[in-house]
């Protein structure tokens, strides 16, 4: 049985004091789910994160990476980075970053390498655009994002990245993918995960849906037989709403 991860995307919201009281805020409400819990919180309030967040069971993450170790590169932050202050998890392509800041099919591969490679584990985000949904085309879009985002990776490390689907014209909007079609999209990934790694990857990978998940709509889309928890924009930014995905199923 896969378990169910709940990641918190912050994006860029908060300053370390909220931070740091969101975390003390939302400790006691999370402590007894059997559910993972990830807050992937903006750099400045990583390092205040993680002292809050010890000894609790909620595990830190950040945004974004570079791929290159160290150099000169004004304004980016490297793994090794990351991974020296005891950060865990890395989100990895999100749409917000191919759009605006000129991420890639390719600078997404070279990310996931290069975290997997010092054991910071990815979170992997695809999606298809409204466009390329309404025209019939949703799956192979993402399909081909996976095949892309996964290229030359091998079986042994390939189990420890996450992937979150995300329809774009669902992030932020308040329009979420029915039950149905995300969790149809996500089974054409793990079919393309299949065909790649084979059977036995496939079956453990973990694959969130991430799009407007909110405490009303989270149960119905994680009781899905192939969606295994959520990425959550929005609904992540205050601790009783967070808390009430997290513990969904209680
Ligand atoms: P949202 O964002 O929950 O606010 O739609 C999700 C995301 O972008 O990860």
């Amino acid at each position: 049985m896969r378990k169910k991860i709940i990641a918190g995307n912050w994006k860029m919201n908060k300053l370390p004091n909220e931070a740091i009281e969101f975390i003390e805020e939302i400790t006691p409400l999370v402590k007894d789910t059997k559910n993972e819990v990830i807050l992937c919180v903006p750099y400045t309030d990583l390092f205040y994160s993680l002292l809050t967040a010890q000894n609790t069971n909620i595990k830190i993450g950040a945004q974004n990476m570079h791929f290159e170790e160290k150099g000169a590169y004004t304004g980016e932050v490297s793994p090794q980075m990351l991974k020296s202050i005891g950060v865990e998890y890395v989100i990895i392509g999100h749409s917000e970053r191919r759009q605006y800041f000129n991420e890639t099919d390719d600078t997404v591969n070279k990310k996931i390498k290069a975290a997997l490679e010092i054991k910071l584990k990815p979170i992997v985000c695809v999606g298809e655009t409204l466009e390329q949904r309404e025209s019939g085309k949703a799956e192979e879009i993402i399909t081909n994002q996976i095949e892309k985002a996964v290229k030359d990776i091998p079986e042994k490390e390939i189990q420890n990245i996450i992937i979150a689907y995300e329809p774009i014209w669902a992030i932020g909007t308040g329009k979420t993918a029915t039950n149905e079609d995300a969790n149809n999209a996500i089974k054409a990934i793990r079919n393309k995960i299949c065909q790649i790694y084979g059977q036995n990857v496939s079956e453990s990978i973990i694959i969130q849906y991430g799009g407007s998940v909110k405490s009303t709509n989270c149960k119905e889309l994680f009781t899905m037989s192939d969606i295994d928890g959520g990425l959550v924009g929005g609904a992540s930014l205050d601790p009783h709403e967070f808390a009430k995905i997290v513990n969904y199923d209680k």
